[in-house]
């Protein structure tokens, strides 16, 4: 019989509670969300607390974190906080090295499309820019904001209605399925770790 390390999470710091986080759930998604701040600087950055909350409407959450060593507010959070306006751009196996580019801790004047080599391309409705490299592009409103914790470990959970989306060519299929093979996601697994999702089953 498998014996068991039990942890009480209390008895953990921040930093080792962010590495079991991160490890034990994965693969997870990322969301690579473009905003805009109030004078128009583009911003761009990764996040793997990313996930679908329900189909209708359509719904998607996030989660940006403070930023360590100062606990900061990430320039994403504070362009949504603002505008409530953000896309998520979906990353596959020729977007992640731009999208991991993008995870620096850059000036909030620092264009990061510019930084991560990729092209604004206009959204529909919202008034950040899609990634014109991403397969898959949803154009997001701010639904509702929520904090969790203290900054030295919190982070808030943002909720976003999806109101405009995007599919690069060959991606949707005649039947309102994605095309694994076009898209070619990849997951998220701990810091810059990703994996390929080629070995699909069914059971
Ligand atoms: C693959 C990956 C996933 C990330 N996921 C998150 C996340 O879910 N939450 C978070 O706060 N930071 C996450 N980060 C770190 C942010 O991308 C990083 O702090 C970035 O500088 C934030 O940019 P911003 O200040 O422009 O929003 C992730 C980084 C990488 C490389």
């Amino acid at each position: 019989m498998t014996s068991f390390l039990e942890l009480d999470p209390n008895d953990l710091g921040v930093q080792a509670l962010f590495n079991v986080m991160t490890g034990s759930i994965v693969p997870r998604p990322i969301g690579w969300v473009s905003t805009v701040d109030r004078v128009g600087v583009l911003n761009l950055a990764p996040y793997s607390m990313f996930t679908a909350v329900c189909a209708k409407p359509p719904t998607i959450v996030f989660c940006p974190s403070y930023q360590p060593p100062d606990f900061k507010e990430k320039d994403t959070y504070k362009n949504i906080a603002y505008s409530g306006e953000f896309v998520i751009n979906f990353v596959n196996d020729d977007t992640v090295k731009a999208m991991d580019a993008t995870s620096a801790d850059a000036l909030p004047e620092v264009d990061e499309f510019k930084l991560a080599g990729v092209s604004p391309l206009p959204s529909k409705i919202m008034k950040p820019p899609r990634v014109a490299e991403s397969p898959i592009a949803f154009e997001c409103k701010l639904h509702e904001l929520i904090t969790i914790g203290l900054p030295s470990g919190g982070g808030h959970i943002v909720i976003g209605t999806v109101v405009y989306m995007h599919f690069a060519e060959g991606i949707y299929t005649d039947d309102n399925h994605i095309h694994f093979d076009k898209y070619r996601p990849i997951g998220g697994l701990v810091g810059h770790t990703y994996a390929h999702i080629y070995d699909l089953f069914g059971v």
